[in-house]
């Protein structure tokens, strides 16, 4: 497919077929997202990818509970990939606090997006996640509770025909001009 095309097809995907996700698939997303740019170069992520069904069904038990519940749609996820966000280089850090704009987080939503278009390229449904229990995804996973975790992503199999084929959006005008605000 076409960039474009990928980019056109993909949507937020919340039901998943009950089929495992191959590994070298994911290791081809994660290709994807370790050749991203980031600000000086930090590459400020690590992918800590969740596919294990058992370790899985824990995760998703105690990361969407209570407050949370709206995302309990992710049990039905054969993978969930948490993105923690590493430190920035120190450039990258001073920088940020000197333009007051935090580089880390465009860096993980630049890495993130191209893990979504190649596994969408691959046939596999993808959901941004961003309401969750923090504290709980890291104790299950080992993550040093002074790291961060600002998202995850939700991966899978889905029925393409179930997908509603349009995008609710902006229209160009609004979006974008030419040569002046
Ligand atoms: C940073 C971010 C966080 C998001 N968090 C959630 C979430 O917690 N739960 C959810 O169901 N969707 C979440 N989404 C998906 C958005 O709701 C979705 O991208 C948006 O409605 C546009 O729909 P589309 O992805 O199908 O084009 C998130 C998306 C982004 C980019």
């Amino acid at each position: 497919m076409a960039l474009l095309d990928v980019i056109r097809h993909r949507k937020s995907i919340r039901h998943f077929l009950d089929r495992p996700v191959e590994r070298d698939k994911i290791m081809t997303c994660l290709e994807a997202a370790r050749l991203a740019p980031s600000a000086c170069n930090s590459q400020p992520w690590k992918f800590v990818v969740v596919d294990d069904e058992q370790l899985k069904n824990r995760l998703c038990r105690v990361a969407f509970g209570g407050i949370y519940l709206m995302n309990s749609f992710c049990k039905r996820a054969p993978v969930i990939v948490v993105v923690v966000s590493e430190r920035s280089k120190f450039l990258a850090r001073i920088g940020g606090l000197f333009r007051g704009t935090k580089y880390y987080l465009i860096d993980i939503g630049i890495a993130g997006e191209h893990f979504v278009l190649q596994a969408e390229e691959l046939g596999l449904g993808t959901c941004w996640i961003g309401w969750f229990n923090e504290r709980a995804v890291k104790s299950i996973l080992n993550i040093p509770q002074d790291k961060k975790i600002d998202i995850l992503i939700a991966l899978g199999y889905y029925d393409s025909d179930k997908v509603r084929p349009k995008h609710s959006r902006e229209p160009m005008d609004k979006i974008a001009s030419f040569n002046s605000y």
